[in-house]
């Protein structure tokens, strides 16, 4: 049955808007959302939690089956772990790089397999990634690979990071987000790649609500 439900695959490297861009794409539509980001986060920020040191694939695939994790589906954005709301945390940069180094394991990867896929529920699903148009939705009706130079996505990252209050530094994002590409494109077990059939989007000299449209316009094309 889920093979029938549509499902709007949007993959790219850390920065590109790929979370801005895909949920007001699932508003639009009125679909479900994915943030496949949040899940792997979601597991590096328990590892943390639990001194779980992240090269120990046994214990990360442990904790990745066990955790209990709630997506708010009215506002999207609020995020609880275990019962306790840990939308804010799951957003530094400290997370974001945990979750990369957990997301080369290939036990963890296929442990979240199912749970990913289980979003997969009518009347669609938008799903933000690295692998949703490879790995986990490769049936996907729609497939959008949304990238931008990584100056650019440092750039906006950083003004991100600067108007939550958070303390950055642009020069040591920028160097984190050209490693953080580095590992994802470069692990054996799903690395990020576009996908077949996939629209290339490069959105460095595009406003959102441009990107928007374009993806938007894939629904009356394809
Ligand atoms: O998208 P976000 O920055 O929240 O993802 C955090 C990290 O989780 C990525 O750098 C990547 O290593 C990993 N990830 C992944 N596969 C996904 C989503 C995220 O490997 N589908």
């Amino acid at each position: 049955m889920t093979g029938r439900v549509p499902v709007f695959a949007i993959d790219g490297p850390s920065g590109a808007g790929k979370g801005t861009v895909s949920r007001a794409i699932a508003r639009r539509l009125d679909w479900h959302f994915l943030d496949s980001g949040a899940i792997y986060r979601a597991v590096a920020f328990a590892a943390s939690r639990d001194g779980v040191a992240p090269e120990d694939e046994a214990s990360v695939v442990a904790l990745a089956k066990n955790i209990e994790l709630q997506f708010s589906s009215a506002e999207i954005a609020c995020i609880k772990l275990d019962g306790v709301e840990v939308t804010d945390q799951l957003q530094t940069e400290t997370c974001g790089n945990i979750a990369s180094r957990i997301a080369v394991l290939p036990a963890v990867r296929l442990a979240l397999l199912q749970k990913q896929r289980d979003f997969r529920r009518l009347p669609g699903l938008v799903a933000d990634g690295r692998d949703m148009g490879t790995i986990v939705f490769p049936d996907a009706q729609y497939k959008v690979f949304l990238t931008a130079s990584a100056a650019v996505r440092a750039e906006r990252r950083y003004k991100q990071l600067i108007e939550k209050g958070l303390d950055v530094n642009l020069t040591s994002l920028t160097r984190e987000i050209e490693e953080r590409d580095r590992r994802d494109q470069s692990r054996t077990e799903a690395p990020l790649r576009v996908a077949e059939g996939s629209r290339l989007i490069d959105s460095s000299a595009m406003s959102i609500s441009e990107v928007i449209e374009t993806c938007l316009s894939l629904l009356t094309t394809a």
